[in-house]
């Protein structure tokens, strides 16, 4: 697919790395739409890059078929998907207090929640592009799903390698499914990236998380966007997860 032909929406587009597909896209001669949980955070986008935005929950069915439907008005069709959104709630599975030595477990509501944006949302927003794509015989159409290095299994994250493998999974069947309605699904697995998310970790902290990155330092946000790009353009390309880690391996 040409970008200039693109239509696209990406989720959890107000910050990071999804903030950085809205502003490639768009100077690449793309139309694009973005969708955010953070009302103020929408607004600031919008009105910086002049693309349009809803403030949407990629985990609510009724939130993701409007936002779909706004979309749809803005650009007249979606014919590519990036599920960008996602979120972190780390912590190990069962953890000693250090001043009761009591055991602690892993809350259930942050793997519930974990779950409900990395992997509900991208099913929800998925199952809405398809519906879209073949009710209206939209082809050449293209999903990107943001993964993580991370689905290999990091310690301190049940959760989110959970949700991140689950959504690698899908990307291998629902390109199965969907090649036969000119439909292709790719994944790009980071490795750690300069973001919000990552920006928050304490200096010492983000020290030893770089230890086993042979590049040693954190990927920028534009070689992320550098997969994504190849994933849309290269039409041979279907069912498989381009990694972008800097080399790590856990
Ligand atoms: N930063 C990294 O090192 C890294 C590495 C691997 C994978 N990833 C993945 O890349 C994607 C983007 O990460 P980032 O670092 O840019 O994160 P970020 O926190 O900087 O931005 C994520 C955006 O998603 C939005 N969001 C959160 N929950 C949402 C919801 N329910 N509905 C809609 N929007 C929602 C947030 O408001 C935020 O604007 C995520 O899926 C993340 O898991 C990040």
């Amino acid at each position: 697919m040409e970008l200039k032909d693109v239509r696209a929406i990406i989720t959890g587009g107000a910050n990071g790395m999804g903030r950085c597909f809205v502003e490639q896209l768009r100077a690449s001669g793309a139309q694009v739409f973005f969708c955010d949980v953070n009302p103020e955070a929408v607004a600031e986008t919008s009105a910086a890059l002049g693309v349009p935005g809803s403030v949407a929950d990629v985990s609510s069915e009724a939130d993701v078929s409007r936002m779909f439907g706004e979309a749809w008005d803005a650009m007249g069709q979606v014919n590519v998907l990036v599920n960008n959104a996602g979120i972190i709630r780390d912590g190990l599975l069962i953890k000693r207090d250090r001043s009761t030595g009591e055991l602690v477990p892993l809350p259930k509501q942050r793997w519930d929640q974990v779950l409900a944006v990395n992997l509900t949302g991208p099913f929800l927003c998925m199952r809405e592009f398809a519906m879209r794509c073949v009710q209206h015989d939209l082809k050449p159409a293209v999903a990107v799903n943001i993964s993580s290095v991370t689905r290999a299994g990091n310690m301190g994250q049940s959760n989110y390698s959970a949700a991140k493998a689950g959504l690698v999974a899908d990307t291998t069947l629902w390109a199965k499914e969907l090649a036969r309605y000119g439909m292709r699904v790719g994944a790009v697995a980071p490795g750690y990236i300069a973001t919000p998310m990552v920006n928050s970790m304490r200096p010492e902290v983000l020290e030893k998380v770089l230890l086993p990155v042979p590049l040693r330092r954190l990927g920028q946000p534009e070689e992320i966007w550098q997969a994504v790009r190849f994933v849309l353009e290269c039409e041979y390309f279907t069912g498989r997860v381009l990694e972008v880690d800097g080399g790590l391996r856990l």
